[in-house]
């Protein structure tokens, strides 16, 4: 008989969001007052930028021709959107980055998760706590995660909290890890990291053969030009970072399904190219991104493109703005929300994420995300997105604030 993966069994009930979901839905199903207002997932709201809506329109009629249609196209990328990315992203920030050191995907999230393929399951994996759970739950599901523990801790995995304490930034730890996730800006917290901060790691995995993966699918929103978009802006990073990034919330792809991975080629293990690991895997499991996306991807790049998506960017800074400017004047403590669209509040005395989740979710009418849905150390604190539209978010902050 068949032999399933049990690691699956060890993961404690839903992934968060779909959680989330049911609790709104089933909230939704008793009547409530008011319509509900979504400030939970990190999902965007408005429309894609005219330039990009535009190459869709041309690509999408290059498609209806025999001269001009495109069938499968390399794993990777084409060269066209590669291209623009190493110019754009890195060249324009002082950072050289070829096209072949980067791969074009449908999705950061699937990017963080899938890397762990090419990698040992014996390998020992230091996540941020509060962290975005599909680090924790991905490598859960490849055994690297060990056993889940009553208090929300997985038993083979390294924590580093990120707390008030430390500025929601983690600090060394007394274990040495073989692979670190890293986020910035981060989710949840909506933290930013500096460079110097970032070097402290950079050096560490350098010393000790250990891989950073960072996730940047944030770094449009820093508004800060001393803070980097990039691993790559800090020395000694090429030769142990992976970096992350994503069109899903630069320009609102989220339904789009764009992104990328950048593996230096500088990066070995064990005499090992880790970039001829990843595209070996992305050439077998994947048949890349669809063309007419490709081309939406390129025309972010373009000048209508930067101004039409800085402009939404913008709207969405606004919203968070408004969020943290309303909750601190109702006497709550909010981090984040400056260069990040999430602003991460402490939950009024008393009371645990998921029960002040409850009491905004069924009082005020608003979905929001508990910080324990996190990790251990999101307890006592609620995530909400800036991402929703901006008089929603103006009534969600009226809402919630009333009911403090
Ligand atoms: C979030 O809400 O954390 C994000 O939307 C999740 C994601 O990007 O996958």
């Amino acid at each position: 008989m068949v032999k399933i993966n049990d690691n699956f069994l060890k993961l404690p009930g839903g992934y968060l969001f779909p959680e989330i979901a049911r609790r709104a839905n089933a909230f939704s199903a008793t009547n409530p007052p008011m319509p509900l207002i979504k400030l939970g997932i990190g999902d965007v709201t408005q429309p894609l930028a005219p330039a990009v809506i535009e190459a869709m329109h041309k690509a999408t009629e290059e498609m209806a021709h025999k001269e001009t249609f495109h069938g499968y196209c390399d794993e990777i990328g084409y060269d066209f959107l590669r291209s623009a990315i190493a110019e754009h992203d890195y060249k324009a920030r002082g950072v050289d980055i070829s096209p072949a050191e980067i791969y074009v995907s449908d999705g950061a999230k699937s990017d963080c998760g899938n890397i762990g393929d090419i990698f040992a399951r014996d390998n020992v994996v230091a996540v941020c706590d509060p962290v975005y759970p599909v680090y924790v739950d991905t490598n859960a599901m490849a055994g690297r995660a060990g056993d889940y523990l009553e208090a929300g801790f997985w038993s083979d995995l390294v924590y580093l909290p990120c707390t008030e304490a430390n500025g929601f930034f983690p600090e060394l730890p007394e274990r040495t890890p073989d692979i670190i996730y890293i986020c910035s800006p981060n989710n949840p917290t909506g933290t930013c990291a500096t460079k110097e901060q970032l070097k402290v790691w950079v050096d560490y995995a350098n010393k000790n053969g250990s891989v950073l993966l960072f996730d940047a699918a944030y770094e449009a929103f820093i508004t800060d030009p001393s803070l980097p978009h990039s691993i790559f802006e800090v020395e000694g990073a090429k030769t142990c970072a992976i970096e992350f990034r994503s069109f899903s919330k630069t320009a609102g792809f989220t339904g789009n399904r764009c992104a990328f991975t950048v593996i230096p080629k500088e990066l070995e293990r064990g005499g090992v190219s880790i970039g001829s690991l990843w595209n070996r895997r992305q050439c077998t499991k994947f048949n890349g991104v669809p063309y007419v996306i490709q081309r939406a991807a390129e025309a972010v790049y373009s000048p209508e493109g930067q101004q039409q998506i800085r402009q939404t960017i913008a709207y969405y800074l606004n919203n968070a703005k408004v969020i943290k400017t309303g909750f601190e004047q109702a006497g709550l403590t909010c981090y984040g929300g400056e260069h990040s669209p999430y602003v991460w509040f402490k939950t009024p005395a008393g009371y645990g994420s998921w029960e002040f989740f409850d009491k905004i979710l069924t009082q005020a009418c608003v979905i929001t995300t508990p910080g324990a849905g996190f990790g251990p150390s999101g307890e006592g604190f609620i995530r909400v997105t800036a991402f929703g539209d901006a008089a929603a978010t103006e009534e969600a902050v009226r809402r919630v604030v009333s009911i403090l």
